[in-house]
């Protein structure tokens, strides 16, 4: 059945909603790595996507996906700038998103330990990983509501985990991304009524810039595991940290 949501037109990015079967997916940091992937997989299958870089014109490997597909529309955004997002969400105009995934993030300085972090550098990291996902959601939220699935995926760190914390260090990325998990626990309570689902996606330690050379998957695999959950999604599973492979990392 067609829905009311389904006749919205996007004026600024010009799609128009045909019924259930393919599904409007916003992903933030494209131009390479794990969102890269993910936007070559949600295509693959036949989804629409809204795949967003910092530096359009030097995203390669996402214009080469652009190259021939109706379905994948590339725009600027940097999520550190809040013109930038103000630019970004005007762009959108009236555009249904069903699947947000909040994917652009930092690691921060290498040498994060005790002793050597800088204030400075700290909330610059916070600014990406741990506000923009809550500023951004908030922004997107007329988009959001006309969407049919209305999932919202974060992507996190298992470093952000209090519970499997052995190791110590990594302050900055480590509480950056335990703030982000607690940002959508709230999200996902706070969002219910509305009928969303919000989760937070450990990808596994994968094969990117970030996860550098010894990581132990590729882009392929974490992906894969993460539309799964993605696909099922439902409100009982909302408010959980998943571990790209389906199961359940500790808080
Ligand atoms: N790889 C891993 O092992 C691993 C493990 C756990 C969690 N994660 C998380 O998974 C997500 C993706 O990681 P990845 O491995 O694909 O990292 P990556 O290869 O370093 O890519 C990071 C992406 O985020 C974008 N980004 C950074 N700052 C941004 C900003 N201010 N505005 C917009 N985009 C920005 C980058 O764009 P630019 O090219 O413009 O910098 C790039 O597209 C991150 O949230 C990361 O924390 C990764």
């Amino acid at each position: 059945m067609i829905g009311a949501a389904d006749l919205v037109v996007s004026r600024s990015i010009g799609w128009q909603r045909t019924g259930d079967e393919m599904a409007t997916v916003l992903i933030t940091g494209t131009n390479r790595g794990i969102g890269l992937e993910f936007t070559a997989q949600f295509l693959a299958r036949g989804d629409r996507v809204v795949a967003t870089c910092r530096d359009v014109a030097a995203a390669e490997a996402l214009n080469q996906l652009k190259n021939g597909q109706d379905n994948l529309e590339v725009l600027q955004l940097d999520v550190a700038s809040t013109e930038s997002m103000n630019e970004f969400v005007r762009q959108l105009g009236g555009a249904a998103i069903d699947i947000f995934i909040n994917n652009a993030g930092v690691y921060g300085p290498a040498n994060g330990k005790f002793g050597e972090i800088d204030a400075q550098v700290w909330s610059t990291v916070l600014r990406i990983n741990s506000i923009a996902p809550l500023i951004l959601s908030q922004m997107l939220m007329p988009n959001l509501r006309l969407g049919k699935d209305k999932k919202l995926l974060y992507l996190t760190s298992k470093m952000g985990s209090i519970g499997d914390n052995s190791g110590g260090g990594s302050y900055i990325y480590r509480s950056s991304k335990t703030a982000l998990n607690s940002v959508v626990k709230s999200l996902s309570i706070d969002l219910a009524a509305e009928g969303f689902s919000a989760a937070v996606l450990h990808p596994g330690w994968v094969l990117t810039d970030m996860g550098g050379p010894n990581a132990l998957i590729d882009t392929n695999t974490s992906v894969k595991g993460m539309m799964k959950i993605i696909d099922s999604l439902n409100q009982a599973q909302s408010g959980s940290f998943f571990n790209y492979d389906g199961s359940i990392i500790p808080w």
